[in-house]
């Protein structure tokens, strides 16, 4: 699919791997609607790329907050004439928690909830309500293809480390997700892939300490440093842009194995 003349949704879209993604739709041809609790980083992202992104305020975990800024994207791709072509779901918090603390403590519902909220609900609950308006997108090409969800796992839906257990839940649940929902949309022409990667320079990875940073590099094999945010958004547009990619979960870590111990 060709990311020229289509609408993008990107979440998180303010920061990070999102606010790569749609640096790189932007340069494409593509327009992308960024949808980020964080209005300031929102505002700058569109100051810095003109009109072919927009930013609305949103919180994933708000359902009435999405169906809003849903409607404005259809509106905006309807008064652009770019179609909606996908959607990135890449909103997402870490909030580390033991099982069991020393103290015997056990993880607390309040963290078990805040990140299911946003990075398992939250997802599904924007892919889902994109996908009606992919689906009514003209096909396009030979094959038929109407759109992509791009979504976002995580190295820890594979080997999640110690204070990870919410985390690896939301995002080994994203990666169990993709198989089906693939099969689910085959039929309307949207193919589904995730992304799973290692660590990446990100504002939620700058505020990792400096052991924990030293303790994941020694487990990276080559290269041996932190992906940058512009080859995560290179995959994200291979995503896009190859028809044969469906239904898959892609590690994207450079043979980074997570230990059990940093
Ligand atoms: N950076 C990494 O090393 C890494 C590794 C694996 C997976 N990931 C995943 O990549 C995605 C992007 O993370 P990042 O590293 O770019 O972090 P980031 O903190 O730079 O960006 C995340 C963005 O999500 C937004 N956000 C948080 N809660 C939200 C909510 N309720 N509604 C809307 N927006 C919300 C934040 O405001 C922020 O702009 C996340 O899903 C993360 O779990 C990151």
């Amino acid at each position: 699919m060709k990311i020229s003349g289509r609408t993008f949704v990107v979440s998180g879209g303010a920061s990070g791997l999102g606010r790569a993604c749609v640096r790189d739709i932007c340069a494409g041809g593509g327009n992308a609607m960024i949808l980020d609790m964080n209005e300031e980083l929102g505002a700058a992202l569109v100051a810095e790329l003109g009109p072919s992104a927009k930013f609305l305020p949103c919180d994933v975990t708000d359902t009435d907050n999405i169906a809003s800024v849903v409607a404005a994207t259809v509106a905006w791709a309807n008064s652009t004439g770019k179609p909606l072509g996908g959607v990135i779901p890449a909103a997402g918090v870490g909030n580390p928690g033991l099982t069991l603390d020393k103290s015997l403590r056990p993880v607390s519902l309040e963290s078990i909830d805040f990140v299911l909220s946003i990075n398992l609900r939250g997802t599904l609950d924007l892919v889902r309500q994109v996908l009606p308006h992919i689906a009514a997108a003209s096909p396009e090409g030979p094959d038929g293809e109407r759109g992509v969800v791009v979504m976002v796992a995580s190295a820890a839906a594979f080997e999640g480390q110690m204070g990870q257990v919410s985390y690896a839940a939301s995002k080994g649940a994203v990666a169990a997700m993709t198989l089906p929902m693939a099969r689910d949309l085959a039929r309307f022409g949207i193919r589904v892939v995730t992304i799973a990667p290692s660590m990446f320079d990100s504002n939620m990875t700058a505020q990792l300490s400096d052991k924990v940073r030293e303790g994941l590099k020694k487990a990276m094999e080559f290269p041996p440093r932190p992906g940058k945010p512009e080859e995560f958004a290179s995959m994200v547009r291979q995503a896009i842009e190859n028809a044969m990619l469906n239904g898959v979960v892609i590690r994207l870590d450079g043979a980074t194995r997570m230990p059990s111990k940093l």
